[in-house]
């Protein structure tokens, strides 16, 4: 029996933090066995934040290590950079041909940068169909991601519709793979977790760096529980561990957050070790990288081929 599709991506826009990781990461370990995988490194979506290319370069390997220090196996999971397949750019042309610009107008992150007043570039306008053309070239069954990717996926299911009616059935509609608990990872002020919120814990912090943000985490003095503590601290132990603690504990947000520290510092710490240790090994990196462009490159250039026939331009 052939296995079903697993496909996600991750920005090379610096370091990672728990968010991604509850929200996304884990569960493309937990489930590489059971799917057949692709996970790649979408550098041309950070283009448009990230404009220095040797943090670009320094961030691509960056992700690679993010990936293996939290346990993906590359010998089960192709593991690649977007820039390297040109098909991506090459669909997402022929999708921005059959897409409206009032369609794409209402996508989140299009209307939240133009709420901040920002001059915003086409790049980040068309961000949602470049993302469909990476989920639609491999026919993915799911596309595991936190919720403010929710909609991205709906609109790659929308072109995919789109297109088969115009054209004939080409593509398979993805899914969205959502875990309800983990959907959006409170950051340190109780807010989604994000980078550009300055909330976040990174993934592969060293010990004074947890400390620095777990003592920074906003508590509210109306209760006995700090929610914004015990939120962060949920995604590490289950209720039914952690309500007694913090019953016993009522009103101490001290002690809950040294508690809090040192259950971050046990999780941390051997992906923190396993990071460094492929951070010795860039021949590793890139030879993943070049294995998992070819293995990429032979799914997506014969479902281009099947587009391209389909559309008409193959004579
Ligand atoms: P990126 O790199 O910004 O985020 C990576 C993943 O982390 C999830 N995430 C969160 N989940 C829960 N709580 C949070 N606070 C939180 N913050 C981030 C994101 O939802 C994401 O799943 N557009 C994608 C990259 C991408 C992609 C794709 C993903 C490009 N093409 C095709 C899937 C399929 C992004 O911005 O990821």
């Amino acid at each position: 029996m052939l296995k079903k599709v697993l496909l996600s991506g991750l920005q090379p826009s610096g370091k990672p933090h728990i968010g991604n990781y509850f929200g996304a990461m884990k569960q493309f370990v937990d489930l590489q066995n059971e799917y057949d995988s692709y996970l790649f490194i979408a550098d041309y979506h950070a283009l448009h934040s990230l404009q220095n290319p040797m943090e670009m370069r320094e961030n691509i390997i960056g992700v690679v290590l993010d990936y293996l220090a939290i346990g993906i196996d590359p010998k089960k999971v192709t593991l690649f950079q977007q820039s390297d397949i040109s098909e991506h750019t090459e669909l997402c042309w022929i999708f921005d041909t059959i897409t409206t610009m009032p369609y794409l107008a209402r996508a989140h992150a299009y209307k939240d940068a133009l709420a901040k007043d920002k001059e915003v570039d086409v790049g980040t306008f068309n961000y949602p169909i470049l993302m469909a053309a990476d989920i639609l070239l491999y026919s993915p069954d799911i596309v595991p991601v936190g919720a403010d990717q929710k909609q991205h996926v709906e609109i790659a299911r929308d072109t995919a519709q789109k297109f088969n009616n115009t054209f004939g059935e080409t593509f398979k509609l993805p899914e969205p793979f959502i875990k309800d608990e983990v959907a959006v990872v409170p950051g340190t002020d109780g807010k989604k977790m994000s980078k550009s919120y300055g909330n976040t814990i990174p993934l592969f912090a060293e010990y004074e760096e947890i400390k620095k943000c777990v003592m920074g985490i906003v508590t509210d003095s109306s209760t006995g529980i700090p929610k914004n503590v015990y939120a962060i601290h949920n995604l590490l132990r289950p209720a039914s561990e952690l309500l007694p603690i913090y019953k016993e504990k009522e009103g101490k947000y001290r002690e809950l957050k040294e508690l809090l520290v040192e259950d971050l510092e046990k999780f941390i710490a051997p992906l923190r070790e396993r990071r460094k240790k492929f951070e010795k090994n860039i021949p590793l990196v890139l030879e993943i990288l070049k294995n998992g462009a070819e293995a990429a490159k032979k799914v997506a250039s014969r479902k281009m081929n099947e587009v391209r026939e389909k559309i008409g331009v193959k004579v």
